[in-house]
């Protein structure tokens, strides 16, 4: 990459860094709270490096205990500027290459960087180098993983990977924010609509091609994204399948109602694909959504209830009947209840 696009790519990590950190706002006691929980009990003692510390949102959320022994390390020039700007000890290194000797390490920690690093054999060969035998390498998902790996998994299946807006994804413990329709039924439901000259169709046609096989998972994920990010996309999806439902001919309706679409988690994905990187010189110590609430004041939102699991985010007007935490107090008139669900994985080092 030449340096003015490798400059551009950085700003562009940057801006979404810069997003996800007003997304986390509301939730940042809660984050320090777990955060906390899991340290001091798993490396309560003993030199800390983070990877890919962006621009130190982990740091913010560590006790003063672990920020005194901690390493923050990033690869990009702009966020190893925000650290060092911040007053954090920064080093720029890439986590297949730290700055640390080896056995010297109580625990490698990250946030949201192990979906998204390109060698993962290589970085978690490079924990194990770091880390004394019975240390531990710690890693927390908040916000939406990197899709890419999902999408080239589920490839050979010939599915496509759509934004799950059929179902409510906060309704599971993984939030299943994907649904993967088999492709013979896109392909049927692209054929009913465009007989209908319907106007979601050319939108999804274009997005049904960027999954035709072989696909370019970067392209795939772009398409994803930008589908995801649209507002328009919820209600354009369910209207387009249920309105190819009530246009199909009665052959056609038997067949659509044959196929069956899967809603899936992304962050499931990380967590399957996290225990098969740590499956060597590791156990596997904790690999689940760990979730804690807190009641805060009312906003002006009015809204009694918020909550984040790994990117699925719900706004309702008051606590649904299963919280995510059973021993969060239950918020008064002029309350919220707030709720985070972080996907928290932890391996020690065995050998
Ligand atoms: C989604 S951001 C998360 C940043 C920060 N940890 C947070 O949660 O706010 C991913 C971070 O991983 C870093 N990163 C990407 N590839 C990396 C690698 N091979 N080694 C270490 N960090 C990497 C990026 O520069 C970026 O700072």
């Amino acid at each position: 990459m030449g340096s003015s696009s490798k400059r551009a790519s950085d700003q562009a990590v940057f801006a979404q860094i810069d997003r996800i950190r007003a997304h986390r706002r509301t939730f940042g006691a809660l984050a320090r709270r777990l955060v906390t929980d899991v340290v001091e009990t798993v490396a309560p003692d003993g030199p800390l490096v983070e990877v890919g510390a962006g621009d130190g949102q982990l740091h913010a959320w560590l006790p003063d205990s672990a920020r005194a022994r901690l390493l923050c390390t990033e690869p990009r020039g702009v966020g190893l500027g925000r650290l060092q700007a911040a007053g954090i000890e920064a080093q720029r290194a890439s986590a297949d290459a730290l700055p640390v000797s080896d056995g010297s390490t109580a625990a490698v920690l990250g946030l949201c960087v192990l979906d998204v690093v390109q060698r993962p054999e290589a970085v978690v060969a490079e924990f194990r180098r770091v880390l004394r035998v019975g240390g531990h390498a710690i890693h927390w998902l908040d916000m939406t993983t990197e899709l890419g790996p999902a999408l080239l998994e589920l490839q050979p299946t010939g599915g496509v990977t759509l934004p799950n807006v059929f179902g409510d994804p906060s309704r599971t413990t993984w939030p299943e924010d994907l649904f993967v329709v088999p492709g013979e039924q896109l392909d049927l439901i692209l054929e009913v609509l465009q007989r209908a000259a319907h106007a979601a169709e050319p939108v999804l046609r274009r997005y049904r091609q960027r999954f035709a096989r072989p696909f370019s998972v970067t392209r795939a994920t772009a398409a994803f994204n930008a589908l995801n990010d649209d507002p328009q996309t919820r209600p354009m999806l369910r209207q387009a399948f249920s309105e190819a439902m009530r246009l199909a001919s009665p052959a056609e309706r038997t067949r659509l109602r044959g196929f069956q679409g899967r809603p899936m988690s992304s962050s499931a994905f990380l967590a399957a694909r996290l225990q098969r990187l740590f499956s060597e010189g590791f156990a596997i110590v904790h690999n689940a959504i760990i979730s804690v609430g807190e009641v805060q004041p009312r906003t002006e939102d009015g809204a009694g209830y918020r909550s984040l699991v790994a990117g699925a985010s719900r706004t309702l007007p008051s606590p649904p009947s299963e919280r995510l935490d059973a021993s969060a107090p239950l918020p008064g008139a002029e309350q919220r209840l707030v709720e985070l669900g972080m996907h928290t994985f932890v391996a020690r080092r065995m050998s």
